[in-house]
């Protein structure tokens, strides 16, 4: 029988998320950060995304895996423990963990208490041997993976950290460093990191897959008004933004944004915010790397690129990692 150990809670507060959301919003360029995309609808918005047509990401990811998780795992010492931070549906480990004979256990590691219970209930009739040992948690909290690895001694057995989907692009560069240097502490001196990433390509195709023609991604954008009004006492009348997708060439990176379509004033917590007609939001940022660009990030973490396989299209990387 797989065995589900006890599940943390994270300590993410309505008082962090309300600081959050009124310092993206007065700064002179409004940011709201794009972790807090993830309530229950907005993951399921996203797995919805990761269907689309033009959302070539999830597709290409899951190819190379099918294609080379056999040669992935003939590199990887028997007796792993997969760490997976962000694990969403859990769909893309189970790639891994079919070809895997001797992984122990499989640590989900994800904010979203709706995605944490679905990936048990998909893993555990799968890999009935598996112990499964969730984390609810934000990962891209240094200190709170800190603690995490102290209390549950992660760091002294050998761990692989898994992080798919190119989720760190959606880091600016200092942060993904951070991230990275947090698997580092996670993953033991022994350890591995497996990280996908998107490579840099033609500027319509990556505008197309942030801007669906069936408005998914553009109801996942607005999914985080929605949240700030259901959580915060916000009054956001979401008719009155549009979605809109941007390349952004010097950074590499493709970014999300709301744009008010009038004058507006909307209450937060009893605090005014004012939107100019056509000011934007900036909601996201997700960064298109080269492996070489990614190779040098992941250095200044204090990894080494190891092994990269790619797709047909040079679209998406999966990077094999071992502390330097
Ligand atoms: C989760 N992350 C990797 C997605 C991305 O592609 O940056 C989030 C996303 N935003 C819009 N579509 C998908």
């Amino acid at each position: 029988m797989s065995q589900v150990t006890a599940i943390k809670q994270s300590n993410i507060t309505d008082t962090e998320f309300l600081n959050d959301v009124l310092n993206g919003l007065t700064q002179e360029q409004k940011t709201l950060p794009c972790k807090y995309f993830y309530d229950d609808k907005g993951a399921a918005l996203f797995e919805q995304i990761t269907t689309l047509q033009e959302y070539y990401v999830t597709r290409t990811e899951l190819s190379i895996l099918e294609q080379y998780s056999q040669a992935i795992a003939q590199l990887l010492p028997d007796n792993l423990s997969i760490i997976e931070p962000g694990c969403g549906s859990g769909k893309k480990v189970a790639y891994l963990l079919a070809h895997m004979a001797n992984v122990k256990t499989f640590v989900p590691f994800e904010i979203s208490q709706e995605m944490l219970s679905y990936s048990l209930a998909h893993l555990s009739p799968l890999f009935p041997e598996l112990v499964i040992s969730p984390l609810l948690g934000d990962f891209t909290h240094s200190q709170m993976v800190k603690q995490l690895t102290k209390d549950t001694a992660l760091d002294s057995q050998t761990n692989l950290v898994y992080f798919p989907g190119s989720t760190l692009g959606n880091f600016s560069p200092v942060k993904a460093i951070e991230i990275m240097s947090n698997f580092h502490r996670l993953c033991g001196v022994n350890g591995y990191v497996l990280i996908g990433i998107d490579l840099v390509k033609e500027r319509q195709v990556l505008l197309d897959a942030y801007d669906d023609k069936a408005g998914v991604t553009a109801a996942f954008n607005k999914n985080l008004l929605g949240r700030i009004n259901n959580e915060l006492n916000a009054n956001f009348d979401l008719t009155t933004f549009s979605h809109q997708s941007r390349f952004n060439e010097v950074h590499s990176k493709i970014e999300m944004h709301l744009i008010s379509l009038c004058d507006q004033s909307v209450i937060i917590d009893n605090q005014q915010i004012h939107f100019d007609k056509g000011e934007s939001i900036h909601t996201e940022n997700s960064h298109k790397y080269t492996v070489e660009s990614f190779a040098a990030l992941a250095g200044q973490a204090g990894l080494k690129l190891e092994n990269t396989w790619q797709d047909a299209n040079d679209y998406f990387a999966l990077c094999l990692l071992r502390p330097a």
